[in-house]
């Protein structure tokens, strides 16, 4: 499939999808949030990728929002629905794949960027990131998952300064956070991003996905995280990653995991 507003490129069991709009920041339109769907769609359904980094393009931006211009005129029925709409298409769907994504934060990642950046598995950012939910200083609140992740993230009482302050923070203070794991330069941000995708890709898919599911129920109204954990721990010794990954410990070799 082509696409106008982001790229998507596949090496070595990676897939990097880049949201390709430099002049406008990589601001999130529609048309980008659907384009995007289909793109992470694509990459998990794909046998080969086993890892999906989401960055922006441009040393400037991974995305400084939500696009602004296209919801200024919007009245509070379409305000419901845009917000509910990307939290589907995009949001939600990004948490709850089951292939590992990885935010590789290269710039400003505000309002719906850092929604979409916490929506990943997690974050690794360069040192001249900023982050921000800057949305009330718009006179509305966040509205792509931003109330409920960035407190899971970094705690109540940080979430509610960054999200009424409207301000950013750095690099480094995200860290200090918990909202990125790692802190490099731009030049080594896609490359340290990458050597952490492939100790992932070393790792039985199978299980990944299942840890995914069960850390994920943790964040789920009405479910229980700790019943997920024990039916992913034992659909696992149903699959043929677990007996190839306990045979070759036992034969003192490199597991060769067929993804099954
Ligand atoms: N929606 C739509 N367009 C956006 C945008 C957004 N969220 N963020 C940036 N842009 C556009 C600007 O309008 C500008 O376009 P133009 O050249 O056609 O006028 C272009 O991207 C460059 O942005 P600019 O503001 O000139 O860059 P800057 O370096 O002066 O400032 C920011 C950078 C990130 C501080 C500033 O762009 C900004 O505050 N953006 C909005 C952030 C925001 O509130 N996001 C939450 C949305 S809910």
């Amino acid at each position: 499939m082509t696409y106008e507003n982001i790229l998507s490129d596949y090496q070595n069991g990676i897939t990097t999808i880049t949201i390709n709009r430099p002049s406008k920041l990589n601001a999130l339109n529609k048309a980008t949030i659907e384009e995007l769907h289909e793109a992470f769609k694509a990459a998990n359904n794909d046998n080969e990728t086993k890892v999906i980094i989401i960055t922006g393009s441009g040393e400037k931006a991974f995305v400084a929002g939500a696009d602004i211009s296209e919801f200024a005129n919007f009245n509070i029925e379409n305000g419901g629905k845009l917000a509910a709409k990307g939290q589907e298409l995009l949001f939600d769907f990004v948490e709850h794949l089951s292939t590992p994504v990885i935010a590789a934060v290269n710039g400003f990642a505000l309002g719906g960027g850092l929604e979409l950046a916490m929506a990943a598995h997690f974050r690794v950012a360069s040192d001249n990131a900023k982050m921000g939910l800057p949305e009330v200083s718009l006179g509305v609140i966040p509205g792509y998952g931003g109330t409920q992740r960035l407190p899971q993230l970094v705690g109540k009482g940080r979430a509610m300064e960054m999200i009424m302050t409207a301000g950013m923070i750095d690099a480094n203070t995200a860290k200090d956070y918990g909202l990125v794991n790692h802190v490099v330069t731009q030049e080594e941000l896609i490359p340290l991003t990458k050597k952490i995708a492939s100790k992932i890709i070393r790792n039985s898919t199978v299980a990944i996905s299942k840890a995914i599911k069960a850390v994920n129920a943790n964040y789920q109204d009405g479910v229980n995280g700790y019943e997920t954990e024990i039916k992913q721990f034992g659909d696992c010794f149903g699959t043929e990653d677990f007996k190839e990954g306990t045979t070759a410990f036992l034969e003192k070799r490199k597991a060769e995991f067929p993804g099954k």
